[in-house]
């Protein structure tokens, strides 16, 4: 299996270089993990583990390639370490696109999500429609809220996803 094209995001002063490439097959234990890790859980909308393996395969092979209603980059330094995902998911294809990002646990922190995301934007979401987006980020999750506010966001409507979860969910929009 081939690596799909890059493209490569810099920072200005920092010394690491990262890259946008489609998932393939060979993601699927890495994605894993991700979908499972705790923090990804507490502020998913589904607030349950992935243990059906067989599930997350059929549900990761039908990903592989972009759909206007579906864009999916692994973020990877330039040795080819996977870090975090960056994603767009709309309902159809001209609702507004919402844009979605988990960075692996070990890489939090460094700053991988703020010179990521913004480059996914300018390259798969500005050029779709008039280039507006949405970022659903629950209430009280600083590092995600700190990424949408880098984007140019503002915090927007907020309503709870149903009687039972306690949580607030605020769409940050432009
Ligand atoms: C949200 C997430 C993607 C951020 O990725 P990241 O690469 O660690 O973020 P960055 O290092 O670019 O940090 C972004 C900002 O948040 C701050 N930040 C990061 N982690 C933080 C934390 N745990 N608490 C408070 N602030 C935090 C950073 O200092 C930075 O702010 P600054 O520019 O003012 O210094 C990552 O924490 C994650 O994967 N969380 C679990 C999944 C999730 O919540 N996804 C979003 C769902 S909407």
């Amino acid at each position: 299996m081939h690596w799909s094209p890059t493209q490569e995001c810099h920072m200005p002063g920092s010394a690491l270089v990262l890259r946008l490439r489609k998932p393939t097959m060979y993601d699927a234990d890495i994605l894993l993990a991700w979908r499972n890790d705790p923090e990804v859980i507490r502020w998913s909308r589904i607030q349950a583990r992935q243990d059906d393996r067989e599930g997350h395969l059929n549900w990761l092979s039908k990903r592989l390639d972009d759909k206007p209603t579906e864009i999916f980059r692994m973020i990877e330094t330039t040795d080819c370490v996977p870090t975090g995902l960056v994603w767009m998911s709309r309902d159809s294809d001209d609702a507004v696109p919402e844009v979605h990002y988990r960075v692996d646990p070990a890489w939090r922190r460094r700053y991988i999500a703020s010179r990521a995301v913004p480059d996914f934007v300018r390259d798969f979401i500005r050029p779709i429609r008039n280039g507006s987006f949405k970022c659903p980020i629950f209430r009280g999750n600083v590092p995600s809220e700190r990424i949408a506010e880098k984007l140019g966001l503002h915090a927007g409507p907020a309503y709870r996803m149903s009687d039972t979860d306690t949580r607030v969910l605020v769409e940050w929009v432009q």
